[in-house]
């Protein structure tokens, strides 16, 4: 079962019970003295930190807070502590809030005294946390009980065989969590299942999350429960179902072994338990998550069933002709398994279908003219991720006059190839409440007749190529929630009639260069909890509308042209905030409102013009994991509080911060990324960064003032990927460990990690590329220029062979170039100028196939410049300038019998730490003949593209 669905299967439950039980409080009644003492010493057992027992107080107790009674008698029957926690509704659940929600989750000691409520029927404390107390065993005498929901309430130990003495139980409900964030999943032991066989009137029971080491005496006593309605054992590892000679449980009506291991498929073919085909009554199956295919074919036999939920197995399509006689069906999920589009016709006598689901299957091509009698009478419909489906949409929506009634209320088709027009057929679906098209091809303008679907909750359009002006129209859309047209080809205003009757909305994505265009005394309807607009024009104010946003969860206003200060406010719009990102703008003054917003995880400001000192009181903000402050004018020191803060990421690159390196930076141990480049920091190279920030996988100190010999210790760094030291006064050599770099040497790929959108530049080719995100772990660099090192280029470096950028120029350094340089075979960018290297230049760099910029010049190089392949592209002659030995065509000096310049006198021996014969040499030049010469350009390209691929808008800038 997804999380929805869970959800919404809790949500029925609640709602259900409420129904059953409602609330009414007639005046004439009053609990007895008996009841009301008891109930007191329940409550004085539990630990009840946030007062949610604070009514239960007075002689009443038949109005104290989920406690109901019966109206006739006044005898306490029903109590219901169960906690409405909404954690399990969030994806993100930052630790505060989560330390606050466990406040109120009730626990401590359960009381004897309910044995004294001698008509309680109904004990619901599910969803609270009691620490793995066992479940007491005097429940077993709560002899009037019917329903008992300990669910997900922290119970541990082994479960009391008490609980087989109540006869009269015909709901039992001891599932684990479905989200782990409320503690340990279900702890129950088990030593036996035979109590359960005694509870002769049961008609649910819930064991879900069980972990299941013996399952046989479960279904022995299962199979002794001929009135059992509902059985779920999802997720509680069972790899086999049992074989009954004689299965009593044929009442079943609701079957859910979702999410365990079992395998029923013609590798074991006898483990298809005949006994599962008399379960005629089963109206409501789940199979999801498990590994049964075609080979199980029971379903002809279940015609009851109007469930069946199949996804994640390895079905086929002859599912589909044994599904095809199921008249009952309604609702069939088949997400994740092998479905052709040929096949979906043996599901047209299925008249009550309502809801197909077909996400990532084998759809393939044009959806076929013969299903539109099926998916009319459809009102869910989900064709997402079958990314073969091409052409265009399915007839049924672009012209709903081919079906007798429209019924369609979720239209589901992102990440499918669908190549048509946005059609004005779609506003004629007036049921539609979801239309998810995201990363798909429509293309065309949104009509304006989509002010029609007045019952239309979510809008996904991102990343299509629709274009045109935003119909104002969408403001009448008053049960809008989500509205998401990113990444689209829009342009125009959006102004305050786009918005004028969303008052649900929650989530708010435009597409990059529209216009939003609203009074500066407009406050919108909706309170938000996500806002994603990136170049979209907002300012030039910070947008005063954002003042009422109380609930706001992620702010991203990346590039809007506000100029402007970060106003007061946010700071109390912050509560929920996790993410802020208002990078690439105007921004000014200082960022210290910013320590009022406690439950940011990640910070991006890069690209403003704020300044000031960066405020130590940042470290209030104990969640944050990503910092950006680059490209800003702040000043003064770095504050220690930092290494307080639990940062991944801390980008403080382009500012003016002065003095050292703070040694509190050593506690960041899961730092990832550390960028301080071009700051005015003087410090000698600190070593604790090798020793103590392990996980770097970007270390870029360039353009400051770090002075000392490069230590050691950095080689303990093994997963950087990026080193940038350059542009400071490092003196000494270049360490030799440096082949201890193995993500710059083994191919692994570090990461992905967490991306919060962080930035890099990098120098590649002498062009500022802007990187951003993710694309960061693709790239393999070293830049050492610009320092004082001396001493030989280490032959240990010719083994970081991932290494695609490699910047030595303007140091020191003498003797010649590693022989083996060429076995840097990603090399695009090899910068070697402005040193002391002599010898020639070897052959091997022809190898080099993705080089597209080399740079030798100001050395004193010998001999022929090496031609063919590769270097035939770079026929740039300022590449070689400054070295009057060399010789060659390009440089118009032709070369002596022995290889030598003929205005040299004299031929170096070269170097002499490195035996390469000629004969090497020789194999290095074959070896790049052929594909060498075209293929420079296009691995260019290939990054380029690789990069796209990524999926991040902002691929990269050229800053001329
Ligand atoms: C209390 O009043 C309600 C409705 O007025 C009635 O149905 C019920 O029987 C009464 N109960 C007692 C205990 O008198
Ligand atoms: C249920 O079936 C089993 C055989 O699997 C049989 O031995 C047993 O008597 C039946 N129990 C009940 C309660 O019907
Ligand atoms: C299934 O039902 C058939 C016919 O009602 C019966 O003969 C058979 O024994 C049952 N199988 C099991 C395993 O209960
Ligand atoms: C649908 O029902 C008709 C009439 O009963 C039958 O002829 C046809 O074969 C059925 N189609 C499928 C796919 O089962």
């Amino acid at each position: 079962m997804n999380y929805h669905s869970f959800i919404l299967l809790i949500l029925v439950f609640v709602i259900n019970l409420e129904i059953c039980f409602t609330k009414t409080h007639y005046p004439n009644i009053t609990c007895s003295e008996n009841d009301q003492k008891a109930l007191i010493e329940f409550k004085n057992g539990l630990i009840d930190n946030t007062n949610r027992l604070s009514s239960w107080t007075g002689q009443d107790c038949c109005k104290y807070d989920g406690i109901y009674c019966d109206e006739k008698t006044g005898n306490v029957v029903k109590i219901d502590l169960h906690y409405n926690n909404y954690l399990l509704d969030a994806d993100i659940i930052p630790q505060k809030v989560l330390d606050n929600q466990v406040k109120n989750f009730l626990g401590g000691e359960l009381s004897p005294s309910l044995v004294r409520l001698k008509h309680l029927s109904y004990l619901d404390l599910s969803y609270n946390y009691f620490a793995s107390i066992q479940i007491p065993k005097f429940f077993g005498l709560l002899r009037n009980l019917r329903f008992l929901n300990v669910s997900c309430s922290g119970f541990g130990g082994y479960i009391p065989h008490s609980l087989g003495n109540l006869s009269r139980l015909e709901h039992l409900y001891l599932g684990g969590c479905y989200s782990n964030v409320l503690g340990p999943e279900n702890e129950f032991k088990v030593d036996s299942f035979s109590w359960i066989s005694r509870l002769s009137s049961l008609k649910s029971i819930d064991l879900s999350k069980f972990v299941l080491v013996d399952s046989k005496d479960l279904w022995n006593s299962i199979n002794m429960l001929p009135s059992l309605l509902s059985l779920n054992l999802e997720g509680c590892n069972l790899v086999t179902l049992p074989y009954f000679t004689q299965v009593n449980f044929t009442s079943l009506s609701s079957f859910n072994i979702r999410d365990n291991a079992i395998r029923m498929n013609s590798e074991n073919p006898s483990i298809v338990p005949p006994w599962f085909c008399n379960l005629t009554r089963l109206m409501n199956l789940d199979l999801g998550q498990n590994y049964f295919d075609d080979s199980i074919s029971v379903f002809e036999k279940l015609s009851s069933l109007r469930v069946l939920d199949v996804s994640g197995n390895g079905f086929g399509d002859s599912l589909l002709s044994s599904l095809s006689k199921l008249n009952n069906l309604v609702y069939l999920d088949l997400l994740g398994n092998d479905i052709h589009f040929t096949n979906l016709c043996l599901l047209g006598n299925l008249t009550s279908l309502s809801v197909l689901k077909l996400r990532y299957n084998e759809l393939k091509g044009p959806v076929p003219e013969a299903l539109t009698s099926i998916f009319c009478r459809l009102s869910v419909l989900d064709l997402s991720d079958n990314e073969k489906i091409s052409g265009l949409l399915p007839s049924f929506i672009r012209n709903p006059s081919s079906c007798i009634e429209n019924r369609l209320k979720e239209l589901y088709i992102g990440n499918t190839k669908f190549d048509d027009f946005f059609p004005e057929g779609m506003s004629m679906h007036e049921n539609l409440e979801v239309i998810d098209s995201t990363n798909s091809l429509l293309y065309g303008e949104i009509p304006n007749s989509i002010g029609r679907l007045s019952n239309l909750r979510f809008l996904r359009l991102a990343n299509n190529k629709l274009n045109g002006r935003i119909p104002s129209s969408i403001g009448q859309l008053s049960n809008l929630e989500e509205l998401d047209i990113s990444k689209n080809l829009f342009t125009g205003i959006v102004s305050e009639l786009h918005f004028a009757k969303l008052n649900k909305l929650k989530k708010l994505y435009l597409s990059e260069n529209l216009i939003l265009n609203v009074s500066s005394n407009w406050y919108p309807p909706f309170r938000v909890k996500e806002i994603g607009i990136t170049s979209v024009k907002v300012g030039p104010r910070f947008p005063q509308w954002l003042r009422k946003q109380s609930i706001l969860e992620i702010l991203i206003m990346s590039d809007a042209n506000i100029t402007d200060m970060i106003p007061n406010w946010l700071s109390n719009a912050t509560l929920f905030m996790t993410t802020l990102d208002l990078s690439v703008n105007k921004l000014v003054g200082g960022i210290g409102v910013l320590c009022d917003a406690q439950l940011l995880h990640s910070i991006d400001l890069s690209k403003n013009l704020l300044s000031g000192r960066i405020p130590s009181c940042l470290s209030n903000l104990e969640e944050l994991r990503s910092l950006n402050l680059a490209d800003n004018s702040l000043e003064g020191e770095i504050p220690c509080s930092l290494g307080d803060l639990p940062l991944s990421f801390l980008h403080l690159q382009k500012n003016n911060l002065q003095g050292k390196i703070p040694s509190s930076l050593q506690n960041l141990t899961s730092l990832q990324r550390l960028d301080l480049g071009e700051n005015k920091l003087k410090d000698v190279f600190p070593t604790w960064i090798g020793e103590k920030l392990q996980s770097l996988e970007l270390l870029r100190l360039n353009s400051n003032q770090f002075y000392g010999v490069i230590p050691l210790e950095l080689c303990q760094i093994s997963s950087l990927c990026w080193l940038n030291l350059a542009g400071n006064n490092l003196y000494g050599t270049i360490p030799r460990c440096f082949s201890n770099f193995s993500c710059m040497s083994s191919g692994v790929m570090y990461g992905p990690g967490e991306v919060f959108g962080q930035r890099v530049e990098s120098f590649m080719k002498g062009i500022p590329l802007e990187y951003v995100g993710e694309q960061i772990l693709l790239l393999r660099i070293l830049d050492l220029s610009e320092n004082e090192l001396v001493g030989r280029i280490p032959n240990e470096l010719t083994k970081l062979v991932d290494l695609q950028y490699l910047n030595l120029s303007r140091n020191n350094l003498n003797g010649s170039i590693p022989k083996k340089l060429g076995y840097l075979k990603h090399l695009e960018s090899l910068d070697l100028s402005h040193n002391k290297l002599s010898g020639s230049i070897p052959q091997s760099l022809a190898s080099l196939n993705y080089l597209s910029y080399m740079n030798l010049s100001y050395n004193d190089f010998s001999g022929p410049i090496p031609t063919g392949n590769q270097l035939q592209s770079l026929d740039d002659q300022s590449f070689y300038v400054g070295n009057p030995r060399l010789c060659g065509k390009l440089i118009k000096k032709s070369c002596n019998d022995n290889g030598s310049s003929n205005v040299s006198e004299q031929i170096p021996q070269g170097d002499h730490q490195d035996n390469d014969d000629d004969g090497d040499e020789r194999k290095w030049f074959y070896a790049g003949i052929g594909p060498g010469f075209c293929v420079g350009f296009l691995g260019f390209l290939f990054i380029l593209y690789e990069l796209r691929n990524r999926g991040v808008t902002r691929v990269f800038q050229c800053w001329a």
